[in-house]
């Protein structure tokens, strides 16, 4: 097996990642060199689809305030959230908006050259930025793609996967086993600092916005190499995907037409979202979701709708060019039809702890973006933050690594070789596969989706998890796999009890994870932690 050195590997080329990479490049001790390995092509991830935005509150948006951005994310985090991490996210969203654009990002602006600022779900004032009209995550993606393409101290590994992590004796990482799914081989990468930037799982989920590559590895490598998780249960489904199902995810159509005014609508065009909130449209999204599946369940439809008929077409093709194409795609002329919408997994609040700087409880790893739990989010992620939080939770990460000892040792403990030789002694290449993954993935996505989806209960999480341990035992993996396919399966599964298992443990409802068994909020807000045992059982435990 090849065998690499790098002063730090980050796994994982969205915006977090990349962002991070290019604030790295700039210390002069790294003298082992970045590399950045991505699953699949360099720009699949969820930050190339971000449509609505990036919150940032701006010295010349004379409406807005760091304080009132505060309130707003504390209110939509329901009582989890992390004073001081919004304070310090909010506080730096200026200043990340000014990083992007020395990196050539390029925000939309009116004809004085002012940024425009755009209202979302829950937003006291618009502060969302975005890049051309709902295009944000690729205006951003490309922007810091091209960046990290010019510096030659960064070296780039597409189709490749990180499998697990490199611990050794004193419970340092050291690196990561990574695997090439083209030519099926497999390289250990030796490195003092690995950073995680893996993204979401939505993909564990029957109905996601999210892309194919979201199948919570980072969660799960980082949890079998011993790293705290928490709040696992908080999946955030996003109330409007485009309800066709030709493509491997739904295709989003972004809050920022409930900002524009778009109404939700039954088909007959009447309006229902003020039965359930005085907000309305703009309610928090798990406010919102619960609305439209309530209403689908009554009406005993397979979707509602989302009315923006009242923008002209030249509005809408200007403001929304993504989804106005993709709707006409799809033979639905948005500034005419109305847009056929239900709720699917978006987001995952919960991930590896971290704080505020993405340290995480293991020396040598640190997450960042969305596979962190940094404190942000808590029960409920206020629309558009995201963005926001992978670009300033990379900042700070860099900033608190400038005094790192980057140096790798040559000498590998035997904890690191024992892990190494599990990989060196079979021939997987020719290995024929046993099961059909593709089967197994199908399934456990549809018990993701019926059983912990937007309404839970004792009942369907205890046969959520009965079905996920059949799933696990024709699965029958003893942790080494032969494919990419195996080794997301199996980090799906790890993922889905962990889902599970903390959504089981919470009796109550909160943000995100209602309890049809407990639909009150308890007056304590506490977190959820999970962490694995000795004998391989997750530990829960709540503080
Ligand atoms: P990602 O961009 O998802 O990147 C993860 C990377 O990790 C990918 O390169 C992937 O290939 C790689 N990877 C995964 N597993 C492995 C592995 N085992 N080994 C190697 N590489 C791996 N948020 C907002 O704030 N505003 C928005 O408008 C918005 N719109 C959205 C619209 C859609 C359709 C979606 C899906 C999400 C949206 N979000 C939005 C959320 C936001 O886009 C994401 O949370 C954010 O982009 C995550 O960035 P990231 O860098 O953490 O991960
Ligand atoms: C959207 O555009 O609705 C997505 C915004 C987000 O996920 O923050």
């Amino acid at each position: 097996m090849k065998k690499s050195k790098y002063s730090a590997l980050i796994i994982g080329s969205g915006i977090a990642g990349l962002f991070a990479a290019l604030e790295l490049s700039k210390y002069k001790n790294l003298h082992d060199g970045i590399l950045i390995i991505s699953k699949g092509k360099l720009d699949e991830g969820s930050s190339k689809h971000a449509q609505g935005g990036m919150v940032a509150v701006m010295e010349d948006n004379k409406k807005d305030t760091v304080e009132s951005h505060i309130k707003d994310t504390l209110v939509s985090g329901c009582g989890l959230s992390e004073f001081g991490t919004v304070e310090n996210i909010s506080t730096n969203s200026c200043y990340a908006v000014e990083k992007l654009l020395s990196y050539g990002v390029k925000f939309d602006c009116d004809e004085n050259n002012n940024l425009k600022f755009t209202l979302e779900g829950a937003h006291s004032v618009p502060r969302i930025l975005h890049c051309g009209g709902d295009a944000t995550g690729f205006g951003i993606e490309s922007g810091l793609l091209s960046a990290v393409k010019n510096k030659s101290d960064i070296s780039i590994y597409e189709n490749t996967m990180a499998i697990e992590l490199l611990k050794d004796k004193t419970e340092r990482i050291k690196g990561a086993i990574i695997y090439n799914s083209q030519n099926c081989s497999y390289e250990a990468v030796i490195s003092s600092c690995v950073i995680l930037a893996t993204g979401g799982m939505g993909q564990l989920y029957k109905y996601t916005t999210n892309p194919y590559v979201a199948t919570a590895d980072g969660q799960a490598i980082a949890y079998r190499a011993g790293a705290k998780l928490r709040d696992m249960e908080f999946m955030q489904f996003h109330p409007t995907s485009l309800a066709i199902d030709k493509y491997n995810n739904r295709f989003l159509i972004s809050e920022a037409l409930r900002g524009e005014g778009a109404k939700l609508v039954d088909l007959d065009g009447n309006q229902f979202m003020a039965k359930y909130d005085k907000r309305k449209e703009l309610a928090t999204r798990d406010i919102v979701t619960r609305a439209i599946y309530s209403e689908m369940q009554n009406l005993k439809y397979h979707n509602m709708y989302l009315d923006i008929t009242h923008h002209s077409k030249e509005f809408l093709q200007k403001r929304f060019p993504t989804i106005f194409n993709m709707c006409l795609e799809n033979h639905i002329d948005i500034s005419k039809d109305l847009i056929p919408v239900s709720p699917a997994a978006h987001y995952s609040m919960g991930g590896v702890e971290t704080d505020a700087n993405g340290k995480t409880n293991l020396d040598g790893l640190f997450a960042i973006g969305e596979v962190a739990s940094s404190g942000l989010h808590g029960a409920n992620r206020l629309a558009s933050n995201s963005l926001l939080e992978c670009v300033v939770m990379a900042d700070n990460l860099v900033k608190s690594l400038k005094d790192y000892n980057f140096t790798c040792s040559d000498i590998i403990d035997e904890k690191v070789l024992n892990i190494m030789k599990k990989y060196q002694q079979t021939d997987y290449e020719n290995e024929v596969q046993k099961t059909n993954i593709y089967e197994l993935k199908t399934r456990l996505k549809n018990i993701m989706w019926n059983n912990v989806g937007i309404i839970r209960s004792q009942i369907t999480l205890k046969k959520a998890l009965n079905e996920i341990a059949d799933i696990e035992k024709e699965f029958n993996s003893d942790g080494v796999c032969s494919n990419k396919e195996e080794y997301e399966l199996a980090n799906m599964i790890t993922v889905s009890k962990l889902i599970a298992e903390s959504a089981l443990n919470r009796e109550e409802s909160r943000g995100s994870h209602y309890r049809e068994d407990f639909p009150f909020q308890k007056e304590e807000a506490e977190h959820t932690y999970i962490k694995r045992g000795i004998e391989n059982n997750g530990e829960i435990f709540t503080s």
